[in-house]
């Protein structure tokens, strides 16, 4: 009896929509954040709606202020929103709270930083197996696991290394692996790549791309920067808080990718002025 409800569902809402259904995995409702008083508001996220599905990489581009850090605060809880809801599997994590915050960001989320945020007195290793021994995974299995994702990272060698005896893309790539070492469900990150020279940039972002292809690593990436946003599937735009263009790579290569972001960057002329 239940199946057959169940296909009879599925009947009417369509197979598309069954599987854009299934496969949900961040649901952004009505999301407002308002800074400052009364008298002098800033609107620095206003009214923005959007789905996320589980698997995607996707990209948040706009100018200096446009509210890029502001939203993905929101989306890692470590803001709160002034209005608005929030589902990640259909949990609304505008709700949680103060206690259950921290186990939700550990168990949940993963975070990449534009200046990296590893913890200087502990060496990669230590750095990486952090967040997996916060977690209460069995102490026996932790140096295997780093030592598995280190190698796809291409950073075993240096894991008993401190981070101010590597570089920054080594550094970034050490945060990568803290980053999906939990198997979280979403990872975020902010200008991932902006403390970063070209080539360890570019390393980086195909780490990133690897994620998201062989782990199904859902990523959320604000990043200035064209080239960076190219390795996306999906970008949104935002200006003055809300999303106003959203452009999909589909079948695409990259570099056609790359020259359609620039399109709408030129589009926009004044607005991404500070675009770099
Ligand atoms: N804690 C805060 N208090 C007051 N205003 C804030 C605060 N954080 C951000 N804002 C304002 O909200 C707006 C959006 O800021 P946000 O940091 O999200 O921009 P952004 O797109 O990340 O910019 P950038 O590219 O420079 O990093 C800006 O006008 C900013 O001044
Ligand atoms: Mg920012």
């Amino acid at each position: 009896m239940k199946r057959k409800q169940g296909l009879e569902i599925n009947a009417k809402i369509g197979l598309d929509r069954k599987d854009e259904f299934m496969s949900r995995l961040l649901r952004v409702e009505s999301v407002m954040k308002y800074y400052g008083t009364k008298n002098n508001v800033t609107k620095a996220v206003d009214d923005i709606s959007f789905t996320v599905k589980q698997g995607e990489f996707v990209g948040i581009m706009g100018a200096s202020g446009s509210g890029k850090t502001t939203l993905l605060n929101l989306l890692g809880t470590i803001d709160t929103v002034s209005a608005g809801h929030i589902y990640l599997q259909e949990k609304d994590i505008t709700e949680l709270g103060k206690k259950e915050l921290a186990s939700f960001r550990r168990e949940n989320l993963g975070f990449i930083f534009q200046d990296f945020q590893l913890l200087d007195t502990l060496t990669l290793e230590e750095n990486i197996a952090f967040s997996l021994a916060m977690n209460h995974i069995d102490t026996k299995k932790i140096p295997i696991r780093v030592v598995e994702v280190a190698k796809k990272l291409g950073i075993e060698d240096i894991l008993y290394k401190y981070p101010y005896e590597v570089s920054g893309g080594q550094k970034q790539r050490c945060a990568c692996a803290r980053a999906i070492i939990t198997n979280p469900n979403l990872i975020l990150a902010d200008e991932p790549t902006g403390a970063l020279d070209s080539k360890s940039a570019t390393m980086l972002l195909k780490t990133m791309k690897q994620m998201n292809d062989q782990w199904d690593a859902t990523i959320i990436m604000v990043t200035h920067d064209a080239f960076s946003a190219s390795y996306a599937d999906r970008i949104l735009f935002l200006r003055d808080g809300q999303i106003f263009n959203e452009i999909v790579k589909g079948n695409q290569t990259r570099k056609q990718f790359f020259d359609q972001i620039l399109d709408v960057m030129s589009v926009l002329g004044g607005d991404m002025q500070n675009v770099r």
